[in-house]
């Protein structure tokens, strides 16, 4: 990938929002006369979209950890502690261990990626989020041969998280991804939104973005990531196989067994709130539908 916009996160580095919206222009005048592949095309095409503002990525939310409303993980997730954080990496590595997130970052690269984010539940925002590849981290626990799958896991702390009392889901949250979707450059690890960390009530310190799969897969506050042969479980599939499967991406000829998935409502669009189509794996599909070649989409929704 020659063209990366990097952006190093740093305490000290914080962009307010219309410093962000500034740079933005310079960088897609600078993307307009390059010819970008990969990434970078996705990166270049998201110049034209209109970023949600930061109140509203940071107060309406999903993380049922701190309850099932939208306000309620705005309310609570700061009694989350995140600090010191570690991840385990284990299963199917070479380097398996409890890594501090600090010597994570320490070996990352941090940069910026405007994604398109939409949930299952047919509303969608652009989101500027700063993080890492994934497929990073994998090299730097040493993904073994014979793995096929990536596991991850939400911390599970009664203390600090009100809502894992009520039985909504199979607690800790955990998620799963095949390890070709997990290596993909798409695939993010964010730790920061608008140039800022990413706070709690969006998963700090570290949370997953997967942009053409329904938000639900973007599993947050990482504690495990384990690396295996078989199929991993995930939270919602184990809570309902027939509206939710392992895959989820978005597909706007697959409806839910609820309600349509053909359009989304754009958070952020005012009190008549606009509605735009959905697109093919969440219009990363230039990107990612080689992944699944082949595959019926109905079956492996
Ligand atoms: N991760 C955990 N641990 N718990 C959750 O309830 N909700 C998911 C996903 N990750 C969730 C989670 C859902 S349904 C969505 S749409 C996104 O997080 C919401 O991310 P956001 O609040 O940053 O927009």
């Amino acid at each position: 990938m020659a063209h990366r916009w990097k952006n190093t996160l740093r305490d000290k580095d914080v962009t307010d929002e219309a410093a962000f919206l500034n740079r933005r222009q310079l960088m897609a005048g600078a993307a307009a006369g390059m010819g970008l592949a990969g990434v970078g095309a996705a990166q270049a095409r998201a110049q034209e979209l209109e970023p949600t503002s930061y109140e509203d990525v940071t107060t309406y939310n999903n993380y049922y950890e701190f309850g099932t409303g939208k306000g309620d993980p705005v309310d609570h997730a700061h009694m989350l502690t995140t600090q010191p954080w570690t991840v385990k990496i284990d299963g199917l590595v070479d380097r398996p261990g409890d890594y501090a997130f600090e010597d994570i970052m320490a070996r990352m690269t941090v940069e910026e990626r405007i994604y398109r984010f939409r949930c299952v539940e047919a509303w969608s925002m652009v989101v500027p989020w700063n993080g890492f590849e994934l497929a990073d981290l994998l090299d730097m626990a040493g993904v073994q041969s014979n793995a096929k799958y990536v596991a991850f896991e939400t911390a599970l702390r009664p203390d600090e998280m009100p809502g894992v009392k009520y039985p909504v889901l199979d607690w800790p949250y955990v998620e799963g991804l095949r390890l070709d979707e997990a290596t993909h450059p798409l695939t993010l690890m964010a730790t920061g939104i608008y140039g800022k960390e990413v706070p709690n009530q969006n998963g700090a310190p570290l949370r997953l973005v997967v942009p053409w799969k329904y938000g639900f897969k973007s599993i947050k506050s990482i504690v495990r990531i384990t690396l295996t042969e078989a199929e991993p479980p995930t939270s919602w599939n184990k809570a309902n196989a027939r509206e939710y499967g392992f895959y989820s991406n978005v597909n706007p000829e697959v409806d839910h067994p609820r309600w349509s998935q053909a359009s989304e409502r754009v958070i952020g669009s005012g009190l008549f709130a606009r509605r735009q189509d959905t697109l093919m794996f969440n219009g990363y599909a230039d990107e990612v539908a080689s992944l699944y070649e082949g595959m019926d989409l109905t079956k492996f929704f």
